[in-house]
């Protein structure tokens, strides 16, 4: 009603029809503006509401953008909405300096995943080297696509009132701490967005964590992907492994004899840590029929320094070499075997199923104990490798087909190195980018596991029959076994 006199007065008037053309034109480019720009920043300002320093980057588009600057972005507003966790550093300036139109300017030419490794257990870090970013927050330069950039910001992460603003949660499994109370983990699963990807990582054997697996319901629901030892995991960092050469190498001139030089029989470096058999026993059982040399820090051996190469040189004048688990669980083969391996020595093996170190080590590089039915009968077979230089360098045939490396970085003994750094070190540029991959790989939005959607099996539990359902009793044999 306010507005019917001065539009009655304005008709009586030639001047007037113009002012109403000049009104009219106001109010169409008010409603085009508001129709254009409003949406935009609506957006910018449900990005800047999301969760305090949000920046989760997920289920962003990754077509090429290389031609937007003459393009309407055809982007179907929900999809907009639906990345307003994203944060666009678009560059605002295209390659010539000009300045971009305001949807370009939004183009994801960087995406940042935001990734957590969180540590809500404790407030040390027992693996100095290995889980502790050595600055937290640290940005890793993760890879290029399609002019995109993609870069992992990881931080350390304590507080469980902040977990949701990761796309990407680490929980580091250790025996040392005790798995989160259920408060904790509703907590964290209350504020988590359904794209939110948690991950049980751990450096251990499926034995030690036996007892941090989580209860029902929690271990249908907390983590989706894993990463341990275990070639069974989304993401594997195993302690060491066997790489075949693409081709054999040329077999001329005279064959090495591997046991030239020896003086020792069997090494065996004993350590202080809880087994699920009884090692010791097995030892001393040995010891009985063959000789045994002891190392380590234990009273009564061989003393020197665990991570000494003074160590190491002793050991190397040995054939044989105890590599014995603590514990037998599938695939759990650990630096032990593999640093025995590049120390040129045969191990002589207790551990994982024959079938796994089949699957993972060289070809006839090692002696299962449980292939023998008797303590005496594995004894008479050393000293048999022992006397026969023809038997004993069978072991080393496959350093012609491939050879072995040490992804563990070997805490105890620094003088072992592969010859190539770590490829799937833990705490690495390298692991968290593969894991960033994956996840924008599978599109949050798209993914198999598509939040809302995951169901029980799609979920990682630690009692999975791989994994800590794994462990069993070592050896099949009596001998071993009691
Ligand atoms: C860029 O867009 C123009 C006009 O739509 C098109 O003719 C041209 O092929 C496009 N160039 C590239 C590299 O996509
Ligand atoms: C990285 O993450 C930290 C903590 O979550 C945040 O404070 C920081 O702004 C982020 N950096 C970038 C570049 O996104
Ligand atoms: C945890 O984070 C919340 C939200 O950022 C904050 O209010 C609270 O003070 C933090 N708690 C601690 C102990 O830092
Ligand atoms: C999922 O797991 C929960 C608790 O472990 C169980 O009660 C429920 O029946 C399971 N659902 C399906 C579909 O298997
Ligand atoms: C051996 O380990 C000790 C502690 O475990 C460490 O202080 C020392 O620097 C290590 N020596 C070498 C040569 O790495
Ligand atoms: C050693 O073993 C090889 C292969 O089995 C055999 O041919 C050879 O006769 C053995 N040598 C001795 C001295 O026993
Ligand atoms: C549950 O998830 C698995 C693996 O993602 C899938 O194969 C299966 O069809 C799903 N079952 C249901 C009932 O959604």
């Amino acid at each position: 009603m306010w507005a019917a006199t001065p539009f009655a007065k304005l008709t009586v008037s030639y001047m007037g029809r113009i002012a109403r053309l000049l009104i009219l034109f106001l109010l169409l480019v008010i409603v085009v503006t508001f129709h254009f720009f409003v949406p935009i920043v609506n957006s910018n300002f449900r990005e800047s509401s999301a969760p305090s320093g949000s920046t989760i980057a997920h289920s962003v588009s990754r077509t090429p953008k290389k031609n937007v600057s003459f393009v309407r972005d055809k982007t179907p507003r929900t999809q907009k909405s639906s990345a307003k966790y994203s944060q666009y550093l678009g560059e605002r300036n295209d390659v010539w300096g000009r300045t971009l139109p305001a949807d370009v300017q939004m183009a994801p030419r960087k995406t940042i995943v935001n990734v957590g490794f969180f540590e809500g257990y404790r407030k040390t870090w027992n693996y100095p080297t290995l889980f502790q970013p050595p600055l937290s927050p640290r940005i890793c330069e993760c890879f290029k696509e399609n002019d995109v950039k993609y870069y992992a910001n990881v931080t350390l992460e304590t507080n469980t009132s902040r977990t949701g603003m990761y796309g990407i949660l680490f929980f580091p499994q250790d025996v040392s701490v005790k798995q989160l109370e259920p408060h904790v983990w509703d907590a964290i699963l209350m504020t988590s967005p359904h794209y939110q990807r948690r991950i049980y990582a751990t450096f251990e054997g499926a034995a030690k964590l036996k007892f941090l697996a989580l209860d029902p319901p929690y271990d249908k629901k907390v983590f989706h992907w894993s990463l341990t030892h275990h070639s069974k995991s989304e993401f594997t960092m195993p302690y060491g492994y066997y790489s075949p050469f693409s081709k054999q190498l040329s077999t001329l001139g005279p064959k090495k004899n591997w046991a030239g030089g020896r003086t020792g029989l069997v090494a065996w470096m004993s350590t202080w840590s809880v087994t699920t058999w009884k090692r010791d026993g097995f030892v001393n059982k040995l010891q009985k029929h063959i000789s045994v040399d002891m190392f380590g820090e234990r009273n009564g051996r061989k003393r020197c320094p665990r991570n000494s190469t003074e160590c190491e040189q002793k050991i190397r004048k040995y054939k044989f070499y105890l590599a014995l688990e603590n514990s037998c669980c599938s695939e759990y083969i650990s630096e032990k075997f593999w640093r025995t391996l590049l120390w040129d020595i045969v191990p002589i093996v207790v551990g994982a199923p024959r079938e796994s170190y089949e699957r993972l080590a060289p070809p006839h590089s090692f002696i299962y104990a449980d292939d023998f039915v008797s303590i005496q009968d594995l004894a008479q077979y050393i000293f048999k490798l022992h006397k026969n230089d023809t038997l004993y360098n069978q072991y080393f045939e496959w350093k012609e087909k491939g050879e072995v490396f040490i992804n563990y970085p070997d805490l105890h003994n620094t003088a072992v190195t592969s010859r190539e750094p770590p490829k799937t070190f833990f705490y690495s540029c390298n692991s968290v980018c593969k894991v960033s991959r994956k996840y924008l790989d599978e599109k949050p939005d798209t993914v198999r596991n598509n939040g809302e959607k995951l169901n029980n099996s799609s979920f990682f539990d630690p009692k999975v029959s791989w994994w800590c359902g794994s462990c069993t009793k070592c050896g099949k044999h009596d001998w071993i076994r009691n």
